[in-house]
């Protein structure tokens, strides 16, 4: 199979001759249909200007422009025995857009600059996108070198410029090349106008750039597009975008965390094959009925994406308003759409300046590094790990109003390993029901799970509540967060990989202590949302209760009463909750207990009320 063409973007500030370059290019490799170079003579003879190669781009364009609208305009070629796909990037949002979406994915780009003009704004910008994108090969062009008399001089002051200004950005230009696109001077072979020079030609550089690996080398991800049914039969359809699947794999759909065995793989067109790669649409059957909708993503096991209802992203931002924290928009990530909504906005960069501003809202065409939160679990893939999969476009009522890359750098995996099949374990029923113990004990059972700030009081509270309620003859018993960190959890700190692990176990504990009977009482920060969810999820239903012990984070700094804020603010302590990693109070709480404004008492007394109405053995006993 010959190799696939390599897709080059040309990027640049619009008059630095992009186009010229282009239709040069074209011209060069015999790309240009019969005739166009002489009709594009004559046009430019009678009009007494010399031959603008950048018309073949307008006229090929217009062409093109009947049959299909695309928005990047694509050039096939070959040069060199190589097979090129020439991007044209009209501006930076349709670069972006296009880019974001992956309309117009590239292996590798072109940044012109013009000689005479030196570094524009655009050219900045897009240097910046291509960073942002994840592009590394990028050779500088430094274009119409004829109209500064091929002088060595001003084309080493440019280098040194562009290279000064793409090292900032942490690119390292392959080259930097000067040439004069409207007279070929160093396209195709060294120019005897730049004796000077001892680099590469670009045909050299073209041919240089390396071919991008195999897409199906990497992870598998089906995005599925959509389900069919025939009879009683499912027929899962969608394109392989990375990665490789054969018949009998089994398959791990996310976010549902479903297994399957593939049955018969369909393909078009053909008999069924035993295997398909990336590129190629195929339909499922699977061997088992389970329900899947739009939007799951096909996996192996072994390498599945992340799933969690947070993540990071760098965005770029292409609304008219502002964009702040708290809007909510519609995220597309594959085949699936999510509402989200901006959790916190963490840095906001100038695209012309490189500037980093400490904004709260991010205007039009800047870009922002952001965290997004979604009411439900997303499948991710971090973009510098997996590009195709790991970026997303967001939408607000039928616009793109922006595009961005995921990142889960400190982002925690909440799947549960627990849908894995195939573990030969069965439940045993206990003979001693939930009833006969509550009798015994004389209450409901169930779990008081207090969550708040470190600081907040969540273990004072905690531990006199036990004491009033042992008293009065419940069967009852705190898990607090010191003390399980110093047993259960003794292996465990406090990244969120390790605080969603600390939580999980506490969550099953509680549960098991609830189902013994008792009343437990926890004290943990447990920042997330999604582990409290789960920890819900662990309880028998409605026995699980979360209390919000509230205060305000500048009330615990102030109490300090380990003195754990002090040494997180002289950053002692890393990912210190409130200071430098999230706390996500809880939305719909069965009881806040607001120990900023009330005494001690007062609350302790709040949580007993609450305790009595909900624990008491109803009529039925
Ligand atoms: S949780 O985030 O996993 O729920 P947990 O409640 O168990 O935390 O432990 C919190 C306690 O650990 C705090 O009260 C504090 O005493 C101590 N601690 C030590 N380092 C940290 C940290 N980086 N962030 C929060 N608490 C910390």
């Amino acid at each position: 199979m010959a190799a696939p063409p390599l897709k080059l973007v040309v990027v640049g500030h619009v008059d630095h001759g992009k186009s010229t370059l282009i239709g040069r290019l074209l011209h060069e490799a015999g790309a240009l249909p019969e005739g166009k170079v002489e009709e594009l003579r004559r046009v430019s003879e009678r009009r007494g200007v010399p031959l603008e190669w950048s018309f073949t781009l307008d006229s090929l364009q217009a062409e093109r422009d009947q049959a299909v609208t695309i928005d990047t305009t694509r050039f096939w070629l070959t040069l060199g025995g190589r097979d090129f796909v020439i991007i044209d990037a009209p501006g930076h949002r349709e670069f972006l857009a296009n880019m974001v979406s992956g309309a117009a994915e590239a292996d590798a780009a072109l940044l012109v600059i013009d000689a005479a003009e030196g570094f524009g704004d655009q050219t900045r910008r897009h240097a910046y996108l291509l960073r942002l994108l994840g592009l590394e090969q990028v050779a500088v062009v430094v274009n119409k070198i004829d109209l500064v008399g091929f002088a060595e001089e001003r084309f080493r002051a440019l280098e040194h410029e562009a290279r000064g200004f793409l090292a900032g950005l942490g690119l390292m230009p392959r080259v930097v090349v000067p040439l004069s696109a409207r007279h070929g001077d160093n396209l195709m072979a060294p120019s005897a106008n730049l004796p000077w020079y001892r680099g590469p030609t670009l045909l050299q550089v073209l041919t240089g750039f390396g071919v991008p690996g195999p897409a199906e080398a990497a992870p598998l991800r089906l995005p599925i597009q959509d389900v069919y049914r025939y009879d009683d039969q499912r027929i899962l359809v969608g394109r392989i975008e990375t990665g490789r699947l054969r018949r009998g794999d089994t398959l791990l759909f996310s976010p549902s965390n479903k297994l399957a065995q593939i049955k018969a793989i369909e393909a078009w067109p053909g008999p069924p094959p035993e295997e398909a790669a990336a590129g190629r649409s195929v339909g499922l059957t699977l061997d088992r009925p389970i329900f899947l909708e739009r939007g799951e993503v096909a996996s192996h096991i072994e390498s599945a994406p992340l799933l969690s209802n947070r993540f990071g992203a760098t965005l770029f931002w292409l609304g008219d308003e502002p964009l702040v924290a708290g809007r909510q928009l519609r995220l597309r990530l594959g085949t699936a759409e999510y509402p989200v909504l901006v959790e916190r906005i963490e840095r906001v960069i100038d695209t012309d300046s490189l500037a980093s501003l400490a904004g709260e809202a991010v205007e039009r065409d800047q870009v922002a590094e952001v965290v997004l939160r979604s009411p439900a679990v997303l499948a991710l893939d971090d973009h510098a790990q997996l590009p195709r999969s790991g970026r997303f476009v967001l939408r607000d009522r039928g616009a793109t109003l922006g595009g961005g890359l995921v990142s889960l750098r400190g982002i925690a995996d909440q799947r549960r390993p627990a849908n894995v099949p195939d573990r030969h374990l069965t439940v045993v029923a206990h003979k001693v029901t939930q009833a006969a113990r509550a009798v015994r004990f004389g209450h409901k059972a169930g779990v008081l799970w207090l969550t708040g700030l470190s600081g907040s009081g969540k273990s004072t509270l905690a531990m006199a509540v036990e004491q009033h309620l042992f008293r009065r003859g419940y069967a009852v018993y705190v898990l607090d967060g010191d003390n399980i960190r110093s047993g259960l959890s003794a292996n465990l700190g406090f990244s969120p990989e390790d605080r969603v692990e600390n939580i999980r176990r506490v969550g099953e504990v509680a549960a098991l202590f609830a189902d013994a009977g008792f009343l437990c009482i926890t004290a943990f920060i447990s920042p997330y949302r999604t582990d409290r969810a789960r920890a819900r999820a662990a309880t028998t239903p409605g026995a699980f209760h979360e209390i919000y012990v509230s205060a305000d984070l500048a009330t615990c700094e102030q109490r300090d009463p380990k003195g754990l804020y002090r040494r997180a603010r002289a950053g002692e302590i890393a990912e210190f909750t409130g200071v430098s990693a999230p706390y996500e109070p809880p939305e719909a709480p069965s009881l806040v207990v607001d120990t900023a404004s009330q005494p001690l008492e007062r609350c302790i007394e709040q949580i007993l009320d609450y305790v009595a109405q909900q624990f008491a053995l109803g009529e039925s006993g």
